[in-house]
């Protein structure tokens, strides 16, 4: 699978033809004042929760692009007000898109929008796609409820936090990738801030001990998962 990583925990997929975008948070966010925001091509903008280092530039990209946001209702119709398209989803439910599924699975966090409203329950996701599959966990502790994820898909790669404070941390992230039963995951969620600042030789290094093999793109990067 095609992935670019925009930074934070902003990256973008290409599956079944469409352009698919994660939690975009690029203009804000100063380790990605590289990345032209008009060149960032979306069909579908997906969003873990309301936090504003999730949303931020997620309806100015819907609205140069046509995209449609797909997250959890609170989330969806905040969107949707601001004028742009929406698929309305909640924890548990699975929609059949024209590039996949979409599949919306627990995360413990919390959810408020950029303007203080509830932004509903946090959630993860898995995307499947023809053979492929993927599992963006969104901002979460670690959880028993990963245990369910190979039970609904065999994953190919995984998109987990590693900057701890917030998030998992390092080593919650590989006990996370051992119970999705996935071997290669794409760290997120770390070095923005200096609460989540990391050792990235040292957090390959303690994945790599685990059998997982950890990828830390450089933002703007393009890898193949
Ligand atoms: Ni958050
Ligand atoms: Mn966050």
């Amino acid at each position: 699978m095609r992935v670019t990583y925009f930074g934070h925990s902003c990256f973008g997929v290409e599956l079944g033809g469409k352009n698919i975008l994660f939690d975009p948070f690029i203009e804000g966010n100063e380790l990605a004042a590289h990345i032209d925001i008009a060149s960032i091509k979306a069909d579908y903008i997906l969003l873990s929760h309301g936090h504003s280092d999730h949303t931020a530039d997620a309806i100015s990209i819907a609205k140069a692009n046509g995209a449609t946001v797909v997250a959890s209702y609170e989330v969806a119709v905040w969107a949707g007000n601001q004028g742009v398209a929406y698929h309305p989803m909640n924890t548990g439910g699975k929609w059949h898109f024209d590039f996949g599924t979409v599949k919306c699975v627990s995360a413990v966090h919390s959810s408020s929008l950029p303007d203080g409203t509830y932004g509903g329950n946090p959630m993860g996701f898995i995307i499947e796609s023809g053979h492929q599959s993927m599992y963006y966990s969104g901002d979460t502790a670690l959880t028993l409820d990963m245990q369910l994820i190979p039970k609904f898909a065999n994953i190919t790669w995984a998109a987990l936090p590693i900057g701890d404070n917030f998030t998992m941390g390092i080593q919650d992230a590989i006990l996370a990738a051992k119970m999705v039963e996935c071997t290669k995951v794409m760290g997120v969620h770390y070095d923005t801030f200096g609460y989540i600042k990391i050792d990235k030789n040292s957090a390959v290094a303690q994945f790599k001990l685990a059998g997982i093999d950890l990828f830390l793109p450089g933002i703007g990067d393009t890898l193949d998962l």
